[in-house]
């Protein structure tokens, strides 16, 4: 079974395969109005369920989209109103759905719940995040680097801020695709320790993103933190701020990424989300392009 679990599981050579299908699809639909069908029909007769146990807006529109362009029908589940909310386990859940449906996304909590629903499922699952990774948001950001500024390879790329799930993912991909990734944040939120040798963990931001070709940073109170340590989280980040003056001591023509949602002024002054540097918008929709590539890639089509 061809899951696409996490960017360290997956060959590099498939994931390179993904990005530069990825961008091929998206210069074939150039232009074209978004509900216009691809060309090639690969989904055709293909149903895929997008299951979500947490909130969001890029991820369920841009699978949504993404199968329709390519032929295929979803469903899109939220978890509370299946009976997964009310008991029933993984498994069954798994074992269930690989009836009906030929592809599984899941958006969720635990990492184990993922690796549950992979392990029972007879149809390829793909992870659309968990508290621990984000692996779809990283394929989209490398296509969106690779469009703007050529290979990411030996590249290098600057988190700043709270070592969390997306920047695991950003750490599983410098290793694939060979770039080097800076991680500057206040110890208390380091990356965990599995990661760490992915990486250079350097305190000071300003020294850290110096000669950056990429900065990017992440909101500072994920969907899975406890909203009671707001505050705290707020005073220990608040030095890694992505501002003009973090931003001057990168390379001049170096990108800024987001994954969104972002919380303005708070982890990114607006400034720089709308300014020169920043590619936030193109990495929302290389998302829908990234995915049809990994969609393809699990189903084999
Ligand atoms: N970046 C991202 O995954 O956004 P959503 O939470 O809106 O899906
Ligand atoms: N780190 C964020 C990413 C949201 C797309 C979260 O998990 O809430």
């Amino acid at each position: 079974m061809t899951h696409f679990l996490d960017i360290h599981k997956t060959d590099p050579a498939d994931l390179r395969h993904m990005i530069d299908q990825a961008r091929a699809m998206k210069t074939a639909r150039a232009g074209l109005p978004k509900g216009t069908p691809d060309a090639e029909q690969p989904l055709a007769g293909h149903m895929v369920a997008l299951i979500f146990e947490k909130p969001s807006t890029r991820t369920r529109v841009s699978f949504d989209v993404g199968v329709r362009q390519m032929g295929g029908q979803t469903l899109v589940l939220s978890g509370a109103d299946m009976q997964l909310g009310h008991g029933e386990t993984i498994a069954d859940t798994a074992r269930v759905l690989s009836r009906y449906v030929d592809l599984i996304m899941i958006r969720t909590f635990e990492e184990a719940t993922l690796l549950e629903m992979a392990e029972h499922a007879s149809v390829p699952v793909i992870n659309g995040l968990t508290n621990r990774t984000h692996p779809c948001q990283i394929m989209a950001d490398v296509m969106t680097f690779e469009e703007h500024s050529g290979p990411i390879r030996g590249k290098k790329v600057v988190w700043s801020g709270d070592g969390n799930n997306v920047f695991a993912s950003f750490a599983h991909a410098a290793r694939q695709f060979d770039f080097d990734l800076t991680f500057t944040g206040p110890e208390t939120l380091d990356p965990e320790p599995g990661l760490r040798d992915q990486i250079t963990i350097e305190r000071n931001p300003q020294k850290a993103v110096t000669g950056a070709d990429l900065v990017v940073t992440d909101t500072w109170v994920s969907m899975h933190d406890p909203q009671s340590a707001r505050e705290r989280r707020h005073n220990q980040l608040r030095g890694y701020q992505v501002n003009e003056d973090l931003m001057r001591h990168a390379k001049p023509d170096a990108l800024f990424m987001h994954c969104l949602p972002a919380h303005r002024d708070d982890e990114a002054t607006s400034a720089i989300m709308d300014g020169p540097h920043s590619v936030i918008f193109d990495e929302a929709e290389n998302r829908l392009h990234a995915q049809k590539a990994i969609m393809r890639w699990c189903l084999g089509v």
